[in-house]
């Protein structure tokens, strides 16, 4: 039976869809576009591999946005405490690819989780807040990732790699 959701467990409709035009657009949607794609240098440019800054004020707590670098899809994640303190409490050795979420998140930001949202497996993108972590799901074939982006269950050998990025601003990253 569906309950209902709060703040702290996010349902599917907290995810924007910023960069795929195919898929409606639900919520501030519409307006965390425009602010994401004025920033960056033209298409052609940031397909050569260009640096791209996106501007997190927009992502609420709890929600997540996925924007394209380099051609492939980023989740940036603005995470709950409850999810922060999920990802930090698990015990790393028992992790199937072990890491500390402190060496997947920036000192000073450990509500921003960003990573490269295609699968380790065969390279599907995983939806976000989906999965028994509240982190994403792979439909392909069923792998788990959690809070931190790391594999928790399924054929998936490793985590979600961690793209190069920086704060420029308390803000804004740049990725790349
Ligand atoms: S591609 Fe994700 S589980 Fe196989």
């Amino acid at each position: 039976m569906t309950t209902a959701s709060s703040a702290d467990h996010p349902t599917r409709r907290d995810f924007l869809y910023v960069a795929t035009g195919a898929v409606a657009a639900v919520g501030a949607a519409a307006t965390v576009w425009p602010l994401v794609s004025q920033m960056n240098p033209d298409a052609s440019t940031i397909a050569a591999g260009a640096p791209i800054e996106v501007d997190l004020t927009p992502i609420a707590e709890g929600q997540d946005i996925k924007v394209f670098w380099r051609g492939k899809p980023i989740y940036i994640s603005h995470r709950t405490k409850k999810q922060i303190e999920a990802a930090q409490n698990v015990p790393v050795a028992s992790l199937p690819d072990p890491q500390p979420d402190s060496a997947r998140v920036k000192a000073g930001h450990d509500q921003w989780l960003v990573v490269v949202g295609i699968c380790t497996h065969l390279g599907c993108i995983p939806i976000a807040h989906e999965g028994a972590y509240d982190g994403f799901f792979c439909p392909c074939h069923g792998s788990v990732y959690d809070t931190s982006g790391r594999i928790r269950q399924g054929p998936a050998p490793s985590n979600l790699p961690v793209p190069p990025y920086t704060f420029v601003s308390d803000t804004k990253i740049q990725i790349g």
